[in-house]
């Protein structure tokens, strides 16, 4: 356990709206009284933030006003003053143009609420894709005691007998459509079965990785991240954070004594052995920068080279994230990561991980590999670069085809969305299954957002002679769910000049994965004299948020905060 001495109540930061006899405490406590809370509620006890991202438009955090329920049935147990206050919801799969727009707005929003408010410690509610990083670099930046209540995956989905997965499995899926040997009836029925139950989704996505890499942290209770959120144990585990947030504020438990360097080593470690999202790379660095630990992609790359991935779940694998529970979940595969971990770090309980996950065994060896018998023995992401990605790109090499991982081919050049849309399926479109189909324009200024556009469609010509894998690049991000040979966020991106935007069809491009490089064959004089002619592409806005993100955005390679939120602290507000 922690060895700081307990705050005093007098100690509490809550202490200056509640417990000081002036008038503006007198507004406070009338004001309280007002909701129906009287002085025996609050009196002398921590006040617990718990920050909800439920919304009825994120299918995801569906149970979350039912668990919020249950955190405050648990800081009550403790001891001390639950308030439920709402955060901005991303719901990955309807808010468009993508949720990666509004990450930083999220983590704004929360580090302000927990300023401006009477908080002592936070209870962050969270899984989908964004809210994870979100929410947590919100609160690093305000530093109070915080701790993270995953939502917990969705349970697997069904179609005839065939386990679907989020995502992956609408990929795998929609190709077989295209390709023309699945009819609308079948479509509409994995429509049906796909996603049965709230919960985030539940192949090794952004959002499993995500909350995995939160607990590697410390941030959550052990084992919390892979609870699915329809199980009985998810509601048992979110009371359980709801007693421990009220401990940690006594304290005085926050996020700088746990989110040190080790800790994100860590987690990059247990991103690599789970097969995780690339977009993993970009929140981890973002949120060390928050931190003020200089997080770089050599990190992830180094990391790479030498975790295997243990976790056979989908994409990456066979099975999904309720399997991945019932073999042992996260405390699992870490045991079995045994040295790669450094076990010394503390983590949100007041213990050790080391002490966490001593025990820890995996139930089925074919779920939660052992490390002599990896589904990889090198870890899944990797970091490229080369004349094309001078700033680096990366690539899944375990959700990506073997025989692509080096490979030369003639570009075929989309400008964006639309423009791939209208002539991927085109007759007279000159590809092949070696060219190299190249989409531009879609990185954190120019999607803008960096949507999850990077895993392009295979051309339908192409398809149908069966053909199911082909490099791929883009400055864009994929979703964790994806697959394929996709090389994703180029830096810099075309948008502000990277050198994407001067590729034109037929130029020639080599990948080559084990030497970690991505070209162009051009020489520099050519480059340079395409640069010259190149002319920057007018903003997609011109007033409010979007402006504002377009200026301050940083590249994928710096994690895509805004370049005044990293790092913490600010002054407290006045009580006047
Ligand atoms: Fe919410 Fe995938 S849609 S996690």
């Amino acid at each position: 356990m922690t060895s700081r001495p307990p705050l005093a109540a007098e100690q509490l930061r809550s202490h200056r709206w509640f417990g000081v006899r002036d008038l503006r405490s007198f507004g406070h406590r009338s004001r309280a009284k007002q909701i129906g809370f009287g002085e025996q509620d609050y009196e002398g006890k921590p006040v617990i933030a718990i920050v909800n991202t439920w919304s009825e438009i994120n299918p995801c955090h569906t149970h979350f006003r039912e668990r919020a329920e249950d955190v405050k049935r648990g800081v009550w147990q403790a001891g001390g003053f639950p308030l439920e206050i709402p955060a901005m919801s991303l719901s990955e799969p309807f808010q468009k143009p993508t949720t990666m727009l509004y990450r930083n707005l999220l983590a704004m929003e929360v580090e302000e609420l927990l300023r401006s408010y009477p908080v002592d410690g936070a209870v962050l509610m969270g899984g989908c894709d964004k809210t994870t990083p979100g929410l947590i670099m919100g609160a690093t930046s305000m530093g109070l005691p915080g701790i993270f209540l995953p939502a917990g995956p969705m349970l697997s989905g069904r179609w005839r007998g065939a386990v679907l997965g989020s995502g992956t499995d609408v990929w795998k899926y929609w190709a077989r459509k295209r390709a023309g040997d699945l009819g609308d009836d079948d479509w509409s029925e994995i429509e049906d079965g796909i996603a049965r139950s709230p919960g985030h989704c539940m192949t090794m996505g952004t959002a499993s990785t995500m909350t995995a890499a939160a607990e590697a942290l410390g941030l959550t209770l052990p084992g919390a991240s892979s609870i699915p959120a329809a199980f009985s144990g998810h509601p048992r585990m979110a009371a359980a954070t709801g007693r421990r947030i009220v401990e940690m504020v006594w304290s005085d438990l926050r996020p700088s004594a746990l989110l040190t360097r080790a800790a994100f080593e860590n987690a990059i470690t247990v991103v690599m052995a789970l097969g995780g999202s690339t977009n993993s790379i970009i929140h981890l660095i973002a949120m060390a920068g928050r931190a003020g630990i200089d997080i770089t992609l050599e990190d992830f790359d180094a990391a790479s080279r030498k975790v295997p991935v243990l976790a056979d779940v989908r994409p990456s694998g066979r099975h999904l994230m309720d399997d991945f529970y019932d073999a042992g979940g996260l405390p699992a595969l870490m045991a079995e990561l045994g040295d790669l971990l450094d076990g010394t770090v503390l983590t949100a309980n007041g213990h050790t991980l080391a002490d966490n996950i001593a025990g820890a065994t995996a139930h089925d060896g074919e779920v939660i590999r052992s490390r002599d018998r990896a589904v990889f023995e090198e870890g899944s992401l990797a970091v490229l670069r080369g004349s094309l990605a001078p700033d680096g790109c990366v690539i899944k090499a375990s959700a990506a085809s073997p025989h692509l991982m080096k490979h030369s081919g003639a570009a075929v050049v989309f400008d964006g969305y639309d423009d791939l849309d209208a002539r991927i399926d085109a007759d007279d479109l000159d590809v092949d299954e070696n060219s190299v189909l190249v989409l531009r324009g879609t990185g954190p200024v120019g999607g803008p957002g960096m949507p999850e556009w990077g895993m392009l469609p295979i051309p339908r010509r192409l398809l149908e002679r069966g053909v199911t894998d082909m490099v791929r690049i883009s400055d864009a991000r994929m979703s964790g769910t994806s697959y394929g040979t996709c090389v994703l966020h180029v830096a810099p991106e075309s948008f502000v000049g990277g050198p994407l935007a001067l590729i034109r069809d037929g130029d020639v491009i080599d990948l080559d994965v084990a030497g970690r490089r991505l070209d162009v064959r051009l020489e520099p004089e050519e480059l340079e004299r395409r640069r010259a002619e190149w002319r920057p592409p007018a903003p997609h806005y011109t007033r409010g948020y979007g402006s504002v993100f377009a200026e301050r955005i940083t590249q994928a390679d710096k994690g895509c905060d805004f370049d005044f939120l990293a790092g913490s602290g600010a002054p407290e507000p006045a009580i006047h």
